[in-house]
């Protein structure tokens, strides 16, 4: 009860700096689709992309999307796939095609059916002997997080793609060369540093299939 207290608190916290660190600049679905043509060839034309290595951005959150397009922009968040893609793109551009593809319906998926417990014993309450918190407390019991927050939405991703990210945020943990760009309170880096490469894999698959 008392660590669901904290986690709750946490989330509050990281919401409310959300809301009062960040106005945001108002995002141009219409002018976003123009934008994010080039985008199309990755991440495919509605935002669902075909390849697992390639993150679906469709129904994903505006806030965290804007953060993220400024993370690669800016070099806090190294994707070298991504090179050029977003350099010259202002803020505007970047909020406008953030309100695109956070307006597009995502194409969910499935989870591995052997994965599946396992998966949701992670999800729904963490790893306690190894302080993980539940990924339920941010990410929300459906898997589509807390948009006006920027916690985001796991639900139908590319498992793929989400037990990657999960270990590039493990490696940040301790070398900067891994996903650092959760920001001071290293929420993701801590939380992934106490998963096994097995409850990744199966938490990833679990979300895939969340709708
Ligand atoms: C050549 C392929 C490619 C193109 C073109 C491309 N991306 Fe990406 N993008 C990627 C890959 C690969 C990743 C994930 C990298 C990783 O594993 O960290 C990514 C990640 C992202 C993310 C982070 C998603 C998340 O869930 O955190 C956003 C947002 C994004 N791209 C937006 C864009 C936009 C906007 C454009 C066009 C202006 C674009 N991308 C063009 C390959 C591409
Ligand atoms: C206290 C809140 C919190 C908890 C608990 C939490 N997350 Fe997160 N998560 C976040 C935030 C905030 C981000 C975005 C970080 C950023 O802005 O770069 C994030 C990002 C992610 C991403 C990257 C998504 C993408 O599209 O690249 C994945 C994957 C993820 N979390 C999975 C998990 C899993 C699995 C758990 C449970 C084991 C979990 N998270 C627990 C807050 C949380």
């Amino acid at each position: 009860m008392k660590k669901v207290a904290i986690l709750l608190g946490l989330a509050m916290g990281w919401a409310q700096i959300g809301f009062t660190a960040d106005a945001g600049l108002a995002g141009d679905a219409a002018a976003g689709k123009g934008k994010a043509v080039t985008c199309g060839a990755c991440h495919g034309p509605d935002g669902n992309s075909a390849a697992p290595t390639f993150p679906k951005l469709a129904g994903q959150g505006e806030k965290y999307l804007v953060k993220q397009m400024k993370d690669i922009r800016d070099g806090a968040r190294s994707v070298p796939t991504m090179a050029g893609q977003v350099d010259n793109m202002s803020d505007q551009d970047l909020a406008d095609i953030a309100a695109f593809y956070a307006a597009q319906p995502g194409s969910g998926g499935q989870a591995d059916p052997e994965l599946l417990a396992l998966g949701e014993k992670v999800y729904r309450s963490g790893v306690i002997e190894r302080n993980v918190a539940a990924c339920t407390a941010c990410h929300s019991p459906n898997g589509k997080g807390n948009a006006p927050a920027g916690f985001p939405s796991l639900a139908g991703q590319h498992a793929e793609y989400t037990a990657a990210q999960l270990r590039a945020y493990r490696q940040g943990y301790e070398d900067p060369a891994g996903r650092t760009n959760d920001g001071d309170t290293k929420i993701m880096r801590t939380t992934a540093f106490g998963l096994s490469d097995m409850e990744i894999d199966a938490v990833a698959s679990y979300v895939a299939g969340l709708k």
